[in-house]
Formats: C-alpha cells, sequence, structure tokens
C-alpha cells in the first residue's frame, strides 16, 4: 500500500495511507451530505419563529463546519454494526448543540470573535441580540429532535439524559465558565486538562456514547467509545490551541492568534508547541488502543483520530 505522509501547519508527520485517505474523505463526505440535509430540514420553521431568527440560525448552522461530532455518533454506531433513526437524530442534535455554543463562544462577553466558519459570526452578522436567541433556539431544539425519534421511550430517554448532562453545568458549560476565569490567569496543566475535558471533550465523548447506545451496543463497547472520545477530545482542544498560534486564518476560517490576546490558558503557553504536539499524538495512540475490541468496524473511527491530529483547519 502506499503512504502518504501528511505534513500540516502545526508540523505533525503520520503515516497515513492513500487508500485510507481517500476511504476517509468519501465516508466524510457522505456522512456529510447525510447530515447536512437533515440540518436543512430541521433549521426550516414555520409560524412564528422571526425570519431574522431562522436566517441567523442557518447562516452558522449550514455553513461548512468540519461536522467532527455527528461524524463521531454514526462511526460509534458503525463501530457496533448497527446505524439506526435515533444514530441520525443524535448526530443531529449534537451539532446542533456545538454550533449554539460556538454562537456563545463567539460573543463580545466571550472570546470576541468575528469570524467562523469562514463567514462573519452570527452577531456581527445578525446582533447580539439574534445570536443569543439563535444559540438558545439550537439547544432547545436539539433536544426536540431526539425526543421525536421513532425509538423505545427508554432508549430515548437515556440520550436525552446523556446529552443534557454533557451540555450542562458540570460539563460544556462549566468548562466555558472556566476558560474564561482563566483568562490572564497563572494556571496549571491540571486545570487546563480539566477546563479541556469539559467544554470541548464532553461532547466528543457524549457523541461516541450516543452513537454506541442508538446502535443497542454492549455497555463495554460504549465504555471503550467513552474511554476513545476523552482521549480524542482532549487532543482536539491540544491540536486547537496549536492552530491559534500557528494555524491559517483562512484555511480555519476563524481568526488566529486570539488566545495569546485574551491570554488563555493553553497547552503551548503552557507546555510549549513540541511538548504539545507530542503529548496530542500520544492521546490519540491512546485513544486508538480502544478500539482494539471492535475490529473492522472501528476503521472509520482510528482514521478520524489521525485527521484531527493532522488537520488544518
Ligand atoms: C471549534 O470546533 C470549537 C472547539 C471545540 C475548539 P470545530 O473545530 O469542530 O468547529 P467546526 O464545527 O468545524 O466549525
Ligand atoms: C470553544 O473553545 C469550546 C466551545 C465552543 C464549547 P475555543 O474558544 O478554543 O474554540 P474556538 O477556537 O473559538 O473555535
Ligand atoms: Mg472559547
Ligand atoms: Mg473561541
Ligand atoms: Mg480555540
Amino acid at each position: 500500500m502506499m503512504c502518504a505522509h501528511v505534513d500540516n501547519s502545526i508540523g505533525f508527520e503520520f503515516p497515513m495511507t492513500t487508500s485510507d485517505e481517500v476511504a476517509l474523505s468519501q465516508y466524510m463526505r457522505q456522512v456529510r451530505h447525510e447530515v447536512d440535509e437533515l440540518l436543512a430540514n430541521v433549521a426550516t420553521y414555520g409560524e412564528g419563529c422571526p425570519r431574522v431568527l431562522e436566517d441567523a440560525i442557518r447562516h452558522i448552522l449550514l455553513a461548512p463546519g468540519k461536522r467532527l461530532r455527528p461524524m463521531l455518533v454514526l462511526m460509534a454506531s458503525d463501530a457496533c454494526g448497527h446505524r439506526s433513526n435515533v444514530s441520525l437524530a443524535s448526530a443531529c442534535a449534537v451539532e446542533m448543540i456545538h454550533t449554539y455554543s460556538l454562537i456563545h463562544d463567539d460573543l463580545p462577553a466571550m472570546d470576541d470573535d468575528e469570524l467562523r466558519r469562514g463567514l462573519p459570526t452570527v452577531h456581527v452578522a445578525y446582533g447580539e441580540a439574534n445570536a443569543i436567541l439563535a444559540g438558545d433556539a439550537l439547544l432547545a431544539q436539539a433536544f426536540e429532535v431526539i425526543a421525536r425519534c421513532d425509538a423505545s421511550p427508554e432508549k430515548v430517554v437515556r440520550c436525552i439524559r446523556e446529552l443534557t448532562e454533557a451540555a450542562g453545568p458540570c460539563q460544556l458549560v462549566g468548562g466555558q465558565v472556566d476558560d474564561l476565569q482563566a483568562e490572564n490567569s497563572v494556571g496549571n496543566v491540571e486545570q487546563l486538562q480539566r477546563i479541556h475535558e469539559r467544554k470541548t471533550g464532553a461532547m466528543f465523548r457524549v457523541a461516541l456514547r450516543l452513537g454506541g447506545i442508538a446502535a443497542g451496543g454492549e455497555d463495554e463497547q460504549i465504555t471503550r467509545l467513552d474511554t476513545y472520545g476523552r482521549h480524542l477530545g482532549l487532543a482536539f482542544q491540544i491540536v486547537d490551541d496549536l492552530l491559534d498560534e500557528q494555524g491559517d486564518t483562512e484555511q480555519l476560517g476563524k481568526q488566529t492568534g486570539k488566545d495569546t490576546e485574551h491570554g488563555k490558558l493553553t497547552y503551548p503557553a503552557l507546555m510549549g508547541v513540541e511538548g504539545s504536539r507530542d503529548l496530542a499524538a500520544d492521546l490519540i495512540r491512546q485513544a486508538c488502543q480502544q478500539l482494539d475490541i471492535f475490529g473492522e468496524t472501528a476503521e472509520p473511527l482510528r482514521q478520524l483520530a489521525y485527521f484531527v491530529l493532522e488537520r488544518n483547519n
């Protein structure tokens, strides 16, 4: 098999076969297509939804995000051998919550960013109040998408419970609060790891767990997916920190250099670029070890892990 060494803007090099790359990009394109279609449907509102709200939601939700979290849901279901209607609904819901968190993360009161997914941020395009409200609407609607699933009430309630927990005060929102409080402070790696695991890792983990639950996976499979997600989510945010320092605005579709400007606690600030890269690579290896019990059905998850490390957007 031919081997291509991928060299990205933050300098990782990993052997990834060209056929793996082709398979992954085809898989990603197909998942994107399915999820995008569903999102476009879900974000078509009837009477009662003001035009400006619908426009603000569609502006960011249908913009070209990487769709990593919905991919993880579907890949986790595939790893467990069965994709169900709950898999697709969960994929959609996870992306809606992620998108709400981006809208709010970009607000002047938070990271004050003007570019997201290659477009003006929602508050720049539609005003702050509409941005806050578009985020609120997406968060609420995400749960409706799962609640409407034609599946057993036990499965639906479990998915909703897991998702509320991941998006809630002790996970995503708590991590965001601590991220803001840590600005311009002297922090340590343990503190930063806790921030990243909650503000970013929790949504990775729940995406994988929902995929496993939707597929009717065994407890052991769900636990392995969860641990894979914990390592992957932390590695993802470390790479995000690196890209903020070394990435390219045009490729990323968001501004760079903002973490330093805001005095954010980041991995490169605490461990240096080399140390951060090594840690991210190590986490990806640990993530992939969790997939051993699945065999071939987890191949997309293995490849996605290396994509996360090698990405430049
Ligand atoms: C950005 O996430 C927010 C972080 C957790 C770092 P992504 O880089 O996955 O953003 P999109 O969805 O591709 O826009
Ligand atoms: C954002 O982390 C995490 C969430 C949105 C929950 P960042 O603030 O680092 O994300 P970017 O760099 O703005 O995408
Ligand atoms: Mg932030
Ligand atoms: Mg931000
Ligand atoms: Mg960032």
